[in-house]
């Protein structure tokens, strides 16, 4: 969410002040409960998370910094660096006073993201009705605000004692079906158009997932199992295409409109899909 609010607060005219500073607030306000959040962390996340390359990856570091650089807003990456610090553990043995303070967050956090939803709404009212003027798609604007959404749902679900949003396994590759769809989509669209293999690359990719979505529509429980399979592996080679681009964009090796950290934002996405089509085999 605070990425979200980051490129939201980068993509409007200098002139749109009002804009600016609401995108602004919400980042920093991201920042802190982001803080927060691995403070509370610490010793009590799962292995498995850790691992998956969804918190931060190699190139977090260098994208923050660079991204920094280039759209003069702060970005504290001394977060990413508490969290290369995180040490696992289970969440079970949290004492009377953690399991206080993070709920307290948890209700923090739900204000916040209704807000946040609320304004990524208004963004794209205004920008579809063109009263206001953003370098982000609307189709990405979309995105962060079922991104924002499924988030606002996870939470509220813990708060309430369960932990599945998503009602089945099969909605929950439909969400993230549709969401690697899209980064496919509008990462061929900010590639420069001389990047013939790359915008092609995403292009594959886009309609590999299109696929997915289409067959899933018409299969039954049964036959999801096969589906799962093959996600599995188109998202495997999928993460490695983000992962060059990542690479690519750090090193200022690809040409395109894509900011260093949106780069390794949807890297970290198809890693922690990544990680749930994994758990759901298991
Ligand atoms: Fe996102
Ligand atoms: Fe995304």
């Amino acid at each position: 969410m605070k990425e979200h609010a980051l490129f939201l607060q980068a993509a409007f005219p200098a002139g749109e002040t009002g804009y600016r500073n609401r995108a602004n607030c919400y980042r920093e306000s991201f920042e802190k409960v982001l803080w927060q959040t691995v403070r509370l962390a610490d010793g009590a996340v799962g292995e498995g998370v850790l691992h998956s390359g969804e918190v931060f990856t190699e190139f977090t570091v260098t994208a923050e910094q660079q991204t920094e650089k280039l759209t003069k807003i702060p970005i504290d990456f001394r977060i990413t660096q508490a969290e290369k610090r995180l040490r696992a553990g289970c969440a079970n043995s949290m004492d009377r006073r953690m399991a206080g303070q993070t709920s307290q967050l948890n209700q923090h956090v739900l204000r916040l993201l209704s807000g946040l939803i609320m304004f990524k709404k208004q963004i794209l009212r205004e920008v579809t009705s063109c009263r206001l003027f953003t370098a982000n798609y609307p189709l990405l604007i979309e995105h962060i605000i079922r991104e924002a959404q499924l988030y606002q749902q996870t939470i509220a679900a813990l708060e309430q004692g369960s932990c599945m949003p998503l009602e089945t396994v099969g909605e929950t590759e439909q969400f993230w079906n549709q969401i690697m769809m899209e980064h496919a989509l509008f990462i061929r669209g900010m590639l420069d158009p001389t990047e013939c293999e790359l915008v092609e690359t995403a292009d594959t990719f886009a309609g590999d997932y299109c696929r997915l979505l289409e067959e899933a529509e018409k299969q039954n429980c049964r036959t999801m199992d096969g589906l799962t399979e093959k996600t599995l592996e188109i998202t495997k080679r999928y993460r490695d295409f983000k992962e060059a681009g990542a690479e690519g964009i750090t090193e200022c090796g690809i040409r395109s409109v894509i900011l260093p950290l949106l780069a390794d934002h949807v890297l970290r996405e198809a890693s922690h899909y990544l990680r749930i089509l994994k758990e759901e085999r298991e």
